[in-house]
Order: structure tokens, then C-alpha cells, then sequence
């Protein structure tokens, strides 16, 4: 048989590309580490779980569900995103997980020879997502942990076809207030697409803050992004949206796979809008609660940090990132190591419930202080 030269085959920028490996499972983690336990502040889940009423659907869901597809565009949730929001349903892309729509938008936009710009530390999904089809990201230097919206704007070209705002930003947890995303929305001027990625959009609660659903209505141009992963804690079912003006989600639905988020996500996200807040309210309240217990702890030990909006915040150690994530690991506490995130030596620690972060304060603070030689 003859050699299979496959590389030949492969386009240059997919030979360039590094792929991203995730995590192992937790049982798997838990062997390797030799624990009984792990608490799980890496991903910014919802330590809470998702509202009452989405225990119901999920309680619910019956074997004879399975055999049928799902809706193919998601026609349910996007009646209740339009009733949630004043909006028409054809503003509405559902994907799998709003990593899903990063990808619709970029393929509906790009072609060879154009490029997008973001920042240089944000949710790496943009950058990658846009290196590996093969269209170059400008990657711009955060300015004081947030994102710079002159230099993105002098970053552009006539081949520039997306702009990506993370809003607040994973992991700095910084954000454009009001009229910094309008002037910078009027700056752009039509010229390319601008994506507001909200991920964490309910967890903030400054009243400054821009409403990239309202938005879209005053500009055509803007692609707001949500997702049900981080505050309506349903991430394992894997479901964000997209909401634009119609003629835009009519072009983005193109490049858009059909039939790809499935019956229990959908249900469950419907069920999800009906909560009344005090779902949201709750958990914005325990996330103000860690920030009060971790902040202190990080100033006690002299350690910079960055606590912004979002379910997370970010610490420097002083030691490497990986040799932290391991000391942390064998004691069950899981963080993100920020290397990829082009932090070195930060970790991000997701906020959780009281005893999870005394537990996590518990373990850090003999780490740090042998480290230190406290
Ligand atoms: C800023 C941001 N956007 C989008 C996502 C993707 O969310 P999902 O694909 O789970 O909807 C994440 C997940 O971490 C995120 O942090």
C-alpha cells in the first residue's frame, strides 16, 4: 500500500494552527490527583444549577423524545426571545453554545484576505475560530484590562469584516459603559459588522451598562450574543443565541448548521426566560458574596488581582500558573491556569457558593504563604 501524504492536503493555516485540548473528565482528574473531590472553578458554571422551572422540563423530558429531531431553528425559543425581548423572531440565531454562532457569523462575513479584530486577552473562540478558516485576527493589547476602542478603530481596514466586543470581557471582567460602545459604534460607522458578545451580560449590575439588545435596534450593523451557559446554568446542554436585525440574521443563517441544538436545550431554555429574576438575583448575590470573602484574602497576601463584572475573577500567583493549578488540584480545587489566556502566572477562579470558596481560601492561602515563606 502506498504512504498516504496527507499534510500536502492540509491549508497552511490549519498546519499553523495549535489545537485547543480541554480538560479531562472529573473522575479522570480526581484518579490523577488522587482525590474524593473536586470543586469545579474553572468554566464559570453556575455553581447554583439552572432555575426551578428548568428542573421541571429536564424532570420531564421522557425516552420517547429522544427518537425524534428537534426543531431545526429552534421556532419555540425564538417566539420567547421575542416576547422576552420586544422583538421579532427572525432577529434570533440559535446555535450550540453561542461558540457556535461565532462561527456563523464569521463564515457569513469573510472571505479570503479579510481579517477581524478583537483583543489580545478576551475568550480565545474569536481569534481561533477566524485563524483556523483562514483569515488573519488583530489581535489589540487590552488598555488598562479593557478593551482599547481607538486602537481597535485604527486597527482597521477595508478588508476588516467583524469587530468582536466582549462586553464584560472574560477574564477581566472589565466593560465599555454606555457611551464608550456608542462612540465607538458611531465611530465604526457601518463600515464592518460589530459583535457584542454578552455571555455575562446578568451578572452585571451597574447601571451604565450598555443593553446590546437595545442596541441592535439603533444600530444595523450590531450582532448581540448571549448565551444560557453562564447565568441560566444550562451549559451542559450547550445553547447560546445571536439577535440582530433581520436582514443581517437572514444573511448570518446561511453559513448556519440546522438542527444542531437539541430538544431538551431548547425546552429548557424557554423555560429558562420564565423565571421571574429571583433566579438571577440570587446568584448575583452570591457572586458579591465570594468577591467580599477573595478580595481581602488577595490583598492580606499581597497579591494583584482583578475583580471585575462576570462569576469570576483573576489572581497573580507567585508561581507558575501550572505549578499552582497542580498544588490547587491536589487538594480538589480546580481553577483555570491563564497562560492560554495570555496571563502567565494568573489563574481565574470562578465564584461560587460560601463554603465552596472557604474551602477554596482554605487550601490557597497555605500555598501561597509557603510560597512566599510567610
Ligand atoms: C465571553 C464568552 N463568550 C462565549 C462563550 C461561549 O459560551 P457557550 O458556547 O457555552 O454559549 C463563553 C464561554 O466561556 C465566554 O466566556
Amino acid at each position: 500500500m502506498h504512504k498516504f501524504d496527507y499534510t500536502q492536503l492540509v491549508p497552511s493555516y490549519i498546519q499553523a494552527f495549535e489545537a485547543y485540548y480541554p480538560s479531562k473528565p472529573d473522575p479522570e482528574l480526581m484518579r490523577l490527583y488522587g482525590v474524593d473531590h473536586l470543586h469545579r472553578l474553572n468554566n464559570n458554571e453556575n455553581a447554583l444549577g439552572p432555575p426551578p422551572e428548568v428542573a421541571q422540563v429536564v424532570e420531564g423530558f421522557t425516552p420517547m423524545a429522544v427518537p425524534v429531531y428537534p426543531n431545526g431553528d429552534c421556532f419555540d425559543l425564538r417566539q420567547s426571545l421575542a416576547e422576552r425581548f420586544g422583538k421579532d423572531p427572525e432577529q434570533f440565531l440559535v446555535g450550540n453554545g453561542s461558540c457556535e454562532v461565532i462561527a456563523s457569523v464569521i463564515k457569513a462575513f469573510c472571505e479570503k484576505g479579510d481579517n477581524i479584530i478583537t483583543a489580545d486577552k478576551t475568550f480565545a473562540v474569536y481569534e481561533w475560530v477566524a485563524e483556523f478558516s483562514g483569515f488573519e485576527a488583530r489581535l489589540i493589547p487590552l488598555k488598562d484590562n479593557g478593551f482599547d476602542p481607538q486602537a481597535m478603530l485604527d486597527a482597521m481596514d477595508r478588508h476588516t469584516k467583524i469587530l468582536f466586543v466582549c462586553n464584560p470581557n472574560n477574564p477581566t471582567g472589565t466593560y465599555w459603559d454606555r457611551s464608550t460602545m456608542t462612540g465607538f459604534l458611531d465611530a465604526v460607522d457601518n463600515r464592518a459588522v460589530v459583535v457584542i458578545d454578552e455571555a455575562y451580560c446578568e451578572y452585571v449590575e451597574n447601571d451604565d451598562f450598555p443593553d446590546g439588545m437595545a442596541l441592535v435596534e439603533q444600530y444595523p450593523n450590531v450582532v448581540t450574543f448571549r448565551t444560557f451557559s453562564k447565568m441560566y446554568a444550562l451549559a451542559s446542554l450547550r445553547i447560546g443565541y445571536l439577535c440582530a436585525n433581520p436582514e443581517m440574521v437572514g444573511v448570518i443563517r446561511r453559513t448556519h448548521i440546522v438542527y444542531s441544538v437539541n430538544t431538551l436545550a431548547q425546552r429548557a431554555a424557554a423555560a429558562a426566560l420564565t423565571n421571574d429574576g429571583s433566579f438571577i438575583r440570587a446568584t448575583r448575590k452570591m457572586v458579591r458574596e465570594a468577591k467580599a470573602l477573595l478580595c481581602p484574602l488577595f490583598d492580606e497576601l499581597e497579591l494583584t488581582h482583578v475583580c471585575g463584572q462576570g462569576n469570576y475573577l483573576m489572581v497573580k500567583v507567585p508561581v507558575s500558573d501550572t505549578l499552582m493549578y497542580r498544588k490547587l488540584m491536589t487538594q480538589g480545587i480546580m481553577v483555570r491556569t491563564m497562560t492560554g489566556f495570555r496571563f502567565p502566572n494568573w489563574i481565574r477562579i470562578s465564584l461560587v457558593q460560601q463554603p465552596i470558596m472557604e474551602a477554596f481560601c482554605r487550601v490557597f492561602r497555605p500555598v501561597i504563604e509557603e510560597i512566599q515563606g510567610r
